[in-house]
């Protein structure tokens, strides 16, 4: 059995309740009875359905999520003198994105509920994943999106799975304010990730980075945007020490868009509150968020776990994406490349080790965002095919 509790004042919630927010105002956690856990860590295919005894759900839709690659760095590792840096690329989910692991146990719960219509706010992928899940489901789905910024492969996959696209004037946080009212108002389940079962299908991460590598890493380093996705992660690996599977902790390194970074000021001030940022803006347009609704988590996260938060620019993000995918094939969108950007500014500064073992997560595919790539990188001008022509170019 699990409930749900308040993370500021511990008010207890029922999991009958469809509940977002605690009556204080702050958000709710899932507590899971940990002994009911199983110890399935054998390192054989991961899935997040592997570990349901976690998982605080009866019914299960899925289209089988999870069970992504964690790559050892083949290049980028030397080049920045890492013994052991991998790469948990969340980009190979059914839609692309870690939001899948969020969204198989977030519609579960609606099943359950006996809800029949769904909605988020999105700034693009939350939206391509719960469309795709209510699809699977059968349920009426409803997205947000801030108007005219989110990436064109997001808005054609929300469209596609037969989504009710609702574009909104403003941006992600306004959405999102308007579809918390709208639910409420409407009798809809509001699936962003102030809904505690998403955070438990993202949790899944820590879960299979430890089966798959055998050892809890020393650090991960990972997007921030609304700042659920550190959160989860954080919650799973404490869960798994906390089951008696693990006896360590990695340290949590959130980096955040320059243009776009409440939780690193909140960090590099010492301050204890989220001050909003009002005009967010950066390329990265998944993490284009002014005013995280798991601010408080994710803070007690980076707190807890000894952990740091940077940001990085446009340029730097850009950069990052195509060394990457230069160096290691594998392509993610620019919110991802923050990853990689971060690491990159973390070690020219001195702040972090390179003889930490050290896992990047990068959270969602590249293709959802060719516009990232051609709007920034020049091809060459077309010519004629000829032989000559070719010669020359080829360098015969
Ligand atoms: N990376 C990608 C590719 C994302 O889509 C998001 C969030 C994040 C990182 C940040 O994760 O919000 O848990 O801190 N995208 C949401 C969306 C907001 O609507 O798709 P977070």
């Amino acid at each position: 059995m699990h409930y749900l509790r308040c993370i500021t004042c511990g008010k207890r919630y029922e999991p009958t309740d469809i509940v977002y927010n605690c009556t204080c105002g702050s958000i709710l956690e899932a507590v899971i009875d940990l002994n009911e856990t199983q110890d399935v860590f054998d390192g054989n295919n991961p899935s997040v359905w592997k570990y349901q005894s976690f998982l605080p759900v009866t019914r299960r839709a899925s289209l089988h999520e999870g069970g992504t690659p964690l790559y050892e760095s083949q290049n980028l590792k030397g080049d920045f003198g890492y013994r052991r840096l991998y790469i948990k690329n969340e980009g190979e989910n059914p839609t692309c994105s870690f939001k899948d692991r969020g969204m198989t146990v977030g519609v579960s719960k609606a099943l359950e509920l006996g809800m029949t219509k769904v909605a988020c706010a999105s700034t693009g992928n939350t939206s391509a994943s719960l469309a795709a899940y209510s699809a699977h489901a059968a349920l009426d789905c409803y997205v947000m999106i801030p108007s005219g910024k989110i990436a064109l492969g997001k808005l054609a996959q929300a469209i596609i799975y037969g989504a009710k696209v609702i574009p909104i004037n403003g941006n992600f946080d306004q959405a999102l304010d308007a579809v918390m009212t709208a639910s409420k108002a409407f009798g809809i389940y509001l699936l962003n990730s102030i809904n505690p079962y998403r955070l438990e299908g993202q949790k899944t991460i820590a879960f299979e980075i430890y089966d798959q590598l055998g050892e809890v890493p020393d650090r991960i380093i990972l997007p921030v945007g609304n700042a659920g996705n550190i959160s989860a992660i954080w919650k799973g690996f404490k869960e798994l020490k906390a089951a008696g599977i693990t006896d360590s902790l990695p340290v949590m390194t959130g980096i955040q868009a320059a243009g776009s970074q409440p939780m690193v000021r909140m960090y590099k001030e010492g301050l204890d509150t989220l001050i909003p940022e009002k005009h967010p803006e950066t390329i990265a347009t998944a993490i284009r968020i002014g005013n995280p609704v798991s601010w408080l988590k994710a803070f007690n996260a980076v707190k807890e776990s000894g952990g740091l938060m940077e940001a990085v620019t446009d340029e730097e993000i850009l950069a990052a994406q195509r060394l990457l995918a230069s160096t290691e094939g594998i392509f993610v969108e620019p919110a991802s490349a923050s990853s990689v950007a971060g690491m990159q500014k973390l070690l020219a500064c001195g702040a972090i080790e390179r003889d930490e073992t050290t896992v990047l997560i990068t959270t969602g595919h590249g293709l959802k965002d060719p516009n990232a790539v051609t709007e920034s990188i020049k091809i060459m001008d077309p010519v004629d095919g000829d032989m000559n022509t070719l010669q020359r170019i080829l360098g015969e």
